[in-house]
C-alpha cells in the first residue's frame, strides 16, 4: 500500500501533494497514529460482545470443562463460523484460552462470568451492554445552561441494589470486613449503624464475624422494602433491622451505637461543606469510645485505574451529583471538628474495582 502511494507520488509529483494538502494533512503533520483512537473506540464494543457470549451460555458451558469448537457449537446450538470468530475475540481479551484446538475459561472469566460464581459480574456486564448507558444524555449535560437535578432514587430498585451488592462482593466487602475486624472495638461491639446501607450486604457480612452484633441499616423506605424481601432467607437476617429513613427529612438515627459504618454516601456532604454537621450527629449517636468507619473513594494511584475513575466522575457530574470522591484531608479535618481522633487509614487496594480508602476514627469527646 505504502509502496503504491510512493509510486503514485513519483508519477504525478507536485499535483498529488497539492491534492493531499487540500484535503488532509501530510503524514508528518499527523502527530499520533489513528490506530490508537480507533483501538479505543473498538474496545467500546466489547461489553456487548462479552454479554452476547454470556447470553448464549458460553461461559457456563465452558465452566464444565474444555471443549473443541464443534462440540461447543453443538452444545450452545450456535453457528460454528460465528462462534469461531467470537472465541477469537474472547481469546484476544483474555476471557478464553485455547490449546490444541480446545477452548477453556481463564481465571478471569471463570471467576466473574460464570453464572454460578458467587462473585459473578453479569449484572454489571449487562449494565454496560445496552444503549441506555450512563452517557446517553452527556451532550445535554454538557450544555452550559443545563441544570440537572440528581435523582437519589437511582439505587432504589431491586436490580440496582443487587448489582451494587455483586460489585461489592468482588473484593470490597472482604476488604471492609477485614478492616473492621482490625478495629479494637469490633469484637466487643453489640450495636452497629450502617447508614445508607442499601439492602444490608455490608452489615450481613460483618454479622458473620461477630455473633453478638446487631446491625441497624438506615435507607430510603423503598430500599428497605426490597431488603426485607430479598434478604429474608439470609442466615443472619433476624439480626438486622432495616429502618425507613430519609437523610433529607427531620429525623435522625437511634443512639447508643458502638460502630457507625458509612460507605459511598458522603461525597455530597464533603463537596457542599456539610460534613462536619453530619459527623457531629454521628458523634451523638455513638457511645463514648465508639468508632466511625468510612469507605469512600478518595483518589486513585495507578495509571490503569485513572480512566475508569475519570469516567465515574464524569458520569456522576453529568447526573447532577457534585462528585464521587471524598478527599482524605476533607474527611479527617471534618472528623477532628466533630470530636473524633485516633485515625487508622487503609489506602485503596487498587486491585479492586472502585477501591475505597478505609478510615476508622474513635469518638474522643461529646460534641452536641
Ligand atoms: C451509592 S449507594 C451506597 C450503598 C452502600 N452503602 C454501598 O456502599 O454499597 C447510596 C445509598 O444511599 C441511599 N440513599 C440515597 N439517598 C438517600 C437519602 N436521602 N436518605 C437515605 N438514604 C439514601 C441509596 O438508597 C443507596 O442505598
Amino acid at each position: 500500500m505504502l509502496l503504491e502511494q510512493a509510486r503514485y507520488k513519483l508519477t504525478i509529483g507536485v499535483t498529488m501533494d497539492t491534492f493531499m494538502d487540500a484535503f488532509c494533512p501530510t503524514a508528518s503533520q499527523v502527530r499520533a497514529p489513528y490506530s490508537q483512537l480507533n483501538n479505543l473506540l473498538y474496545k467500546s464494543y466489547l461489553p456487548l460482545i462479552i454479554n452476547s457470549a454470556a447470553e448464549i451460555g458460553l461461559f457456563d458451558v465452558l465452566s464444565a470443562g474444555t471443549s473443541l469448537l464443534e462440540k461447543l457449537a453443538e452444545e450452545l446450538n450456535a453457528n460454528v463460523h460465528v462462534l469461531d470468530a467470537l472465541l477469537d475475540v474472547l481469546e484476544a481479551v483474555g476471557l478464553v484460552a485455547v490449546q490444541d484446538g480446545c477452548y477453556t475459561l481463564t481465571s478471569m472469566s471463570g471467576t466473574y462470568l460464570v453464572s454460578s460464581s458467587k462473585v459473578n459480574q453479569l449484572r454489571a456486564l449487562r449494565g454496560f451492554s445496552g444503549s441506555r448507558g450512563p452517557f446517553d444524555n452527556l451532550v445535554e449535560a454538557l450544555r452550559h445552561d443545563h441544570v440537572k437535578t440528581f435523582n437519589n432514587r437511582i439505587w432504589a430498585s431491586e436490580e440496582a441494589a443487587l448489582s451494587m451488592e455483586q460489585v461489592s462482593k468482588a473484593g470490597m466487602i472482604q476488604e471492609v470486613v477485614s478492616f473492621m475486624k482490625s478495629i479494637p472495638g469490633f469484637s466487643g461491639a453489640r450495636r452497629m449503624c450502617d447508614i445508607a446501607g442499601s439492602i444490608g450486604y455490608y452489615s450481613l457480612a460483618m454479622l458473620r464475624e461477630n455473633d453478638g452484633l446487631q446491625a441497624h441499616v438506615y435507607d430510603l423506605p423503598e430500599v428497605c422494602a426490597i431488603a426485607r424481601k430479598v434478604k429474608r432467607d439470609d442466615e443472619h437476617f433476624e439480626r438486622v433491622t432495616f429502618h425507613d429513613f430519609d437523610i433529607t427529612g427531620s429525623s435522625w438515627v437511634d443512639d447508643g451505637f458502638d460502630l457507625f459504618f458509612c460507605s459511598h454516601f458522603l461525597y455530597e456532604f464533603g463537596a457542599k461543606g456539610t460534613l462536619v454537621d453530619f459527623l457531629k450527629k454521628v458523634n451523638a449517636s455513638l457511645k463514648p469510645g465508639g468508632y466511625f468507619v468510612s469507605s469512600h473513594i478518595s483518589s486513585y494511584t495507578t495509571e490503569e485505574n485513572r480512566l475508569t475513575f475519570a469516567m465515574v466522575e464524569l458520569m456522576t457530574r453529568a447526573m447532577g451529583y457534585p462528585t464521587h470522591t471524598l478527599p482524605k484531608e476533607t474527611l479527617k479535618e471534618a472528623l477532628g471538628k466533630a470530636g473524633f481522633g485516633d485515625f487508622t487509614i487503609q489506602e485503596p487496594n487498587e486491585d479492586l474495582a472502585f477501591a475505597t480508602m478505609l478510615l476508622s476514627a474513635r469518638k474522643l469527646q461529646e460534641i452536641l
